[in-house]
């Protein structure tokens, strides 16, 4: 009987932990109760371990691997505890802790066996100081029929859905739904999501599709991957991993995968000395842009050693953008609003490479990719001004740099739960596990559908820099830099209307040989 229990420790599907004192043993659970002193660490607590066949699901909840980690003494990454979710393997976390090192504090992903940083590839020390790799003059498209619309989707869907298939197996929805040996088997599917929606019980439903059929996917509310589901929204691509119903209705969801970063994800940095500093929104023409502000800030570039300077958008606050405006304008006219934000690139050192790419306040169409701004606009910039669309993609000494401008939040704030204006830094983490920038189609964010998916992230930059909410936020997310350093202008009329509070007059600067960002306020 131990023998067999043993033995078949790896295939027991659900492991709870208990210390004694807390021991709500019940009748569902109890199959086998062996008692372990200290068998990985000096000092770990006596520990009962209860193996249940009653669950088969195969599942250990995030809470049950956390405290496991707990057990033994060691705190655990969150990204170390999602990885485990993945693997679906229960044997790993035991070999995990027994590779620790002895003064551990925190399991983070270097000590998962078998996972190492790895750089994605090469990138050559001759790079000029700035290329363009993607968004410059030209490369938005016009926006066609609805012919592109079909192609725009399914590229997204290939892409996206090839990142997660690379690592887990899938099969077509329609093989699943058609064929009843996969009846109560456990099975993985990538779709996109169609909709997606609260029963009235609570759980979480979303059909979803890929090129051949579609299906409904349930996310029970008492499952660990609720959490997950909770954030679903439509458009992205995502993978499920569950059973389909004895009636091939319904797809019963136990994990969810995104097309998200390796945890080996391992950022680039330049071997050459080099230093960046990020800044958006810098609304030039509203009367409530800070204009002492950004002399200082001119005034300590000046004095600096910096050599780019990357502006993510809303260069000007326009015309006719937003009822009442010129009420809210010193320059109302949009030309001379370009020539006085050019007057103040020109007074910024020469020596500097400066990248602009547009918002949705400046004078380009308001449809992503939004094309660089045209050359009636920009005759007072200087040369060393590089213009990029939005979004772009710059290598800086080889750092890669995603520059978008940010529209989207405004869509992902009404759809995932907690999400605020003030968290630009989890918005930019959205982006980044969805692999897009601009996941819900349809919404306040305008698309042009072009033959290819342009909002993909795909390379993965070393930094993503955003702008668009006014609020400062930096993340860092599996090695990628989320950047958004806010604004030059003091709170709006409307913003006081919205109880936005935004932290203006901030830029961030980043060492390209370190990647660590640093804040300056010059308010
Ligand atoms: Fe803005
Ligand atoms: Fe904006």
């Amino acid at each position: 009987m131990q023998k067999n229990t043993f033995g078949s420790m790896r295939r027991i599907l659900c492991m709870v932990q208990f210390h004694y004192a807390d021991f709500p043993i019940s009748e569902k659970f109890v199959l086998i109760i062996f008692l372990k002193k200290g068998l990985h660490r000096p000092g770990a607590r006596t520990t009962i371990h209860i193996f249940s066949a009653a669950d088969s699901s195969g599942m250990l909840s995030a809470q049950e691997i956390t405290h496991r980690f707990l057990d033994t003494k060691l705190q655990v990454h969150p990204e170390v505890v999602r990885y485990i979710l993945e693997q679906d393997e229960p044997a790993l976390i035991e070999r995990i802790i027994a590779g620790v090192p002895k003064d551990t504090i925190v399991v983070s992903a270097k000590h998962i066996p078998g996972v190492k940083p790895v750089r994605d590839g090469m990138r050559f020390a001759v790079d000029p100081d700035v290329e363009v790799v993607s968004g410059s003059a030209g490369t938005s498209g016009a926006v066609n029929g609805t012919g592109d619309y079909l192609h725009y989707f399914r590229d997204r869907y290939s892409r996206l859905g090839g990142m997660i298939r690379s690592r887990v197996g899938a099969m077509p929805i329609e093989g699943l739904t058609k064929n009843s040996r996969y009846r109560q088997e456990e099975c993985t599917v990538i779709g996109m999501v169609v909709e997606v929606k609260t029963t009235t019980n609570g759980h979480r439903i979303a059909e979803i599709e890929d090129s051949g059929g579609t299906i409904s996917v349930l996310f029970r509310k008492d499952r660990p991957v609720f959490s997950d589901a909770e954030r679903i929204i439509h458009d992205e691509v995502i993978g499920v991993k569950g059973k389909l119903s004895n009636d091939g209705k319904l797809f019963f969801a136990e994990l969810l995968y995104r097309p998200d970063i390796r945890i080996d994800n391992a950022p680039f940095k330049s071997g050459q000395p080099g230093k960046a500093v990020f800044i958006s929104d810098t609304h030039v023409g509203s009367n409530t842009f800070l204009d002492a502000s950004w002399n200082k800030f001119a005034d300590w570039l000046s004095d600096s050693d910096y050599s780019y300077l990357l502006i993510a958008g809303d260069l000007v606050d326009g015309i006719g953008i937003y009822p009442g405006q010129d009420t809210e304008l010193t320059i109302k006219n949009i030309y001379e609003q370009y020539d006085a934000f050019g007057a103040m690139m020109q007074d910024l050192p020469s020596r500097m490479k400066i990248i602009i790419s547009p918002g949705n306040h400046d004078v380009v169409r308001g449809a992503e990719p939004q094309p660089v701004l045209p050359a009636q606009f920009v005759k007072e910039f200087p040369s060393n001004c590089v213009l990029v669309e939005n979004p772009a993609l710059v290598r800086l000494q080889g750092v890669r740099v995603l520059m978008y401008h940010g529209r989207s939040i405004d869509d992902m704030i009404g759809l995932i739960p907690g999400a605020s204006y003030e968290k630009s830094g989890q918005m930019m983490e959205e982006m980044l596990t969805r692999r897009h920038l601009a996941p819900a189609y349809g919404r306040k964010t305008p698309i042009a559908a072009g033959k290819t998916d342009r909002l993909i992230i795909d390379p993965l930059p070393e930094i993503l820099h955003t702008g668009h909410v006014h609020i400062k936020g930096i993340t860092n997310y599996r090695g990628v830099l989320g950047i958004n350093a806010g604004t030059w202008q003091s709170q709006t009329k409307f913003q006081k209307q919205m109880n936005v509070n935004p932290t203006p007059a901030l830029a961030v600067a980043v060492d390209l040989q370190t990647l660590v960002p640093e804040t300056f306020s010059f308010a």
